[in-house]
């Protein structure tokens, strides 16, 4: 599946997330639960980029609040793929219900932060240390975007 190949090219990088094992196509299946939007971008009938949301919080009040995560397919970055995934992704969000998405960004991690930053996210601040990659402390930047018509 598409997907679990371009996240598992963001993992190898080290530069995406703190996951370090690949996923199966399989694990990825699961994130299609019905409640969580998940969009593609698609290029020639293939997949290039996914922006998806998963669960913040089990508490009832933060229902409203999702987690957040964009991923290009290392041929197709820099082409305004991941930049369509995340504007897809907004408008699902927005179909949803829910009223803010939020994430954490590596320091590092500049395309993703320039891209996150032009679509109107706020950089709230920085989790010191917040866990390790490969043993290494490392260092996250909050983000964080409301979206208008649901507040
Ligand atoms: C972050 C990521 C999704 C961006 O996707 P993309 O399709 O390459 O991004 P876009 O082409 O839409 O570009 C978005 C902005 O980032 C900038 N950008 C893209 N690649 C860049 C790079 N390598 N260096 C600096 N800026 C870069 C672009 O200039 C653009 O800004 P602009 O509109 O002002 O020109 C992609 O680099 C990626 O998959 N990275 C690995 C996974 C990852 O880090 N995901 C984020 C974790 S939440």
């Amino acid at each position: 599946m598409a997907i679990a190949r371009i996240y598992n090219e963001g993992i190898e990088e080290r530069i995406a997330t703190f996951e370090t094992r690949p996923r199966t196509p399989g694990e990825i299946q699961a994130w299609f639960d019905g409640t969580h939007p998940l969009v593609v971008v698609e290029e020639e009938g293939a997949v290039i980029s996914f922006a998806n949301t998963s669960s913040y919080s089990t508490r009832r009040c933060y229902s409203g609040v999702a987690e957040f995560s964009v991923y290009a397919a290392r041929e197709a970055r820099g082409r305004g793929a991941g930049t369509l995934a995340m504007k897809a992704l907004m408008e699902a969000a927005e179909e949803a219900g829910l009223w803010k998405l939020v994430s954490r960004v590596f320091v590092e991690n500049g395309p993703s932060r320039k891209l996150l930053l032009s679509l109107g996210f706020r950089e709230i601040g920085i989790h010191e240390k917040h866990a390790r990659l490969d043993g290494i402390w490392r260092d996250v930047v909050i983000v964080e975007r409301l979206i208008e018509a649901n507040l």
